[in-house]
């Protein structure tokens, strides 16, 4: 059995390991990775978003928050390019990287271990903050993270989210589910055997990376007890799950209706349509910080009861025929090209 987890574990470690940053373009396994969210329209509404400005970038608005905030620790860092960026912006002096791979920069003030964050136990209130950056999402015990994360840090610490929070395993709730069908009719996408389904089997999308949003639901629920948010904001809903059916060769021909769908996207998450995406910043609750922002308290509260109510669907597991059924039709469409 332990074995069989940490086979999974260094097939994690080999999919993430591969991760190079050349240009300023990501490329995994030797391949360009590009995504919805890179292109320059949803840079700039996500800018606006999280930051007030569609010019500025959360880093941007790092520099401000961790004022004289030095010494740092990221989970999940991967190769260390964004905390290198963090150091070539002079916005922190040190920052130990954890992953379970070690990381190929060399940057001074980098220090890389090598660490399974399911397991880890990390030194009491030594770093200033903490960084989590789309790794949490690949963690099964996500309470233990967080609370290490929680006592890790010195009074007046802060931990930096930024990171996958919607459903488990991309096993969408039935009511986004609903509303993803009705945008494909409403925009007129491919539709038939031929078209993508809303749904991958996660065996299937989980092959490359064992632990994909394998407990993303209980993110928000855990730092909403242990953390309050200074800054809390959510996004993707809609837009992550129609990746697959809008970010094709065709898309540039449907280009136009990408402004009308980042609206439809922020309306779905307003009217409880549980978000994909989450960026935080959180001061732990023994702190005496002051009050957070009303909105933003709020708002994550509003966020971690969506999560709840979703969690409390009938299990996914359930549907797995009906998504497998509904993946193999597709694939055999498309190799007979229906
Ligand atoms: C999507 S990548 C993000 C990496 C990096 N933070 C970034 O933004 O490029 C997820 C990272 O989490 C790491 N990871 C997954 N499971 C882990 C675990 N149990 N312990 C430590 N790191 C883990 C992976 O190795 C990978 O580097």
């Amino acid at each position: 059995m332990v074995r069989g987890q940490d086979r999974l574990l260094s097939r994690e470690a080999q999919a993430w390991d591969s991760a190079r940053i050349c240009n300023g373009e990501l490329y995994l396994e030797g391949k360009p990775y590009r995504s919805w969210a890179h292109d320059p329209v949803v840079t700039e509404w996500n800018n606006a978003n999280l930051t007030g400005d569609p010019e500025r970038s959360w880093l941007d608005l790092l520099g401000e928050t961790l004022g004289d905030r030095r010494h740092g620790i990221s989970l999940g860092a991967g190769t260390g390019w964004l905390e290198e960026e963090i150091l070539r912006r002079k916005l922190a002096d040190r920052i130990v990287c954890l992953d379970l791979f070690r990381g190929s920069s060399d940057a001074v003030g980098l220090e890389f271990r090598v660490a399974d964050l399911n397991v880890v136990l990390l030194p009491p209130e030594l770093f200033d903050f903490v960084l989590v950056h789309h790794s949490l999402h690949h963690v099964e015990r996500v309470e233990h993270v967080i609370h290490q994360a929680e006592q890790c840090l010195r009074p007046g610490g802060l931990l930096i989210l930024h990171d996958y929070v919607g459903e488990n395993r991309e096993m969408w709730t039935s009511r986004k589910l609903a509303r993803l069908e009705a945008i494909r009719n409403d925009l007129d996408l491919p539709r038939g055997l031929g078209a993508p389904p809303m749904e991958i089997p996660p065996e299937v999308t989980s092959r490359r990376s064992p632990f994909e949003q394998v407990n993303s639901m209980r993110i928000l629920p855990t730092l909403a007890q242990l953390f309050r948010p200074i800054r809390f904001r959510s996004w993707g809903g809609i837009l992550h799950p129609l990746r697959r059916h809008i970010w094709d060769q065709d898309f540039r021909r449907r280009r136009c209706s990408l402004q009308q769908l980042l609206e439809w996207d922020e309306l779905a998450v307003r009217e409880g349509l549980l978000p994909c995406f989450a960026f935080g910043v959180f001061s732990r609750c023994i702190d005496e910080t002051p009050l957070p922002q009303q909105g933003d308290w709020a708002e994550l509260q509003r966020v971690v009861s969506l999560t709840e109510e979703a969690e409390r669907e009938p299990a996914a597991w359930r549907r797995r025929w009906r998504v497998w059924g509904r993946f193999l039709v597709w694939k055999l469409a498309r190799s007979l090209q229906v």
